[in-house]
């Protein structure tokens, strides 16, 4: 196949997921909203009107994660029509970058212009405790393989992007002045995403503090590249779901207890996203 055509059938396939949706739902939300492993309790504030499976939306794949529903959810939350991924596509699941932002994509063209991302990760900063909010202030892509490679899909954006501002700084200030307000604790730092779906050794925790990396997970940055591509404004919180230095790497980290952590911390972030969404 020709690098064109595959980005002539990208755009097609985009257009008729968004379509579908649209008149599905008769909505056009101006929020999104990506749900990490076991944050999906945000949807219990969500004033539901449509959900849809992904397994029942045309070009999606299935969501193949335990713990990853797989459903759009439409409604309103914060006085706001949102939509919502419950699940996301991981690279580790097998899928192209491509098919990982997909969804992203769609949203854009059915007029989210701000998209939420939320993420379960290990915590690198020594400061970090399990349980925190980190309120991601940039990213390392640690990705092999680049969203946006292949030919530039014009109608979303320019061939080179730049990133200087990925997550918007005013949402930031926004974030923690709510944070403040409610009692809740924050950190604030920069989130590698690296391919899994091993976690990491010792020595490659080490490498990615060394590198700058406040907290590590799987998922988060081809979404947000490809948002940012589209001229979408960004914001993202890390779970803290284990830590990483040497001492508390005796007991190794189980998919469990990050979903455990993750669901507790999820109200807390929740709170957060809803005034931001508020606030829009
Ligand atoms: N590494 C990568 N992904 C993760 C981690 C981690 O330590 N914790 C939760 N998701």
């Amino acid at each position: 196949m020709q690098p064109n055509q595959k980005s002539e059938s990208m755009i097609d396939q985009i257009r008729e997921t968004a379509d579908f949706l649209k008149k599905k739902t008769g909505l056009s939300p101006e929020a999104g909203i990506v749900l990490g492993s076991g944050l999906g309790g945000l949807v219990d504030e969500i004033e539901v009107s449509h959900t849809i499976p992904y397994k029942e939306i045309p070009n999606f794949l299935k969501s193949t994660v335990e713990g990853h529903a797989g459903k759009f959810i439409f409604g309103k939350l914060g006085g706001k029509q949102v939509v919502a991924m419950q699940g996301r596509f991981h690279y580790y699941e097998g899928y192209p970058m491509q098919k990982v932002t997909f969804p992203i994509r769609v949203m854009k063209l059915l007029g989210v212009h701000t998209l939420f991302v939320s993420n379960a990760a290990g915590g690198l900063n020594p400061a970090f405790e399990t349980g925190d909010l980190m309120i991601i202030r940039d990213h390392i892509n640690h990705f092999p393989e680049h969203p946006l490679r292949g030919p530039n899909l014009d109608e979303f954006g320019t061939r080179f992007p730049e990133m200087s501002e990925v997550y918007c700084k005013k949402l930031i200030g926004k974030a923690k002045r709510i944070a403040s307000e409610n009692k809740i604790k924050f950190q604030t730092g920069v989130y590698i995403g690296s391919p899994g779906p091993t976690l990491e050794t010792p020595a490659e925790y080490k490498m990615f503090r060394i590198w700058g990396a406040d907290s590590t997970g799987m998922s988060t940055v081809p979404e947000v590249i490809v948002a940012r591509h589209s001229g979408m404004r960004c914001f993202g919180i890390s779970v803290i779901t284990n830590l990483t230095e040497p001492s508390e790497m005796e007991k190794p980290t189980t998919h469990e207890e990050v979903q455990e952590v993750a669901g507790q911390a999820a109200k807390k972030m929740t709170v957060i996203f809803k005034s931001l969404i508020e606030e829009l």
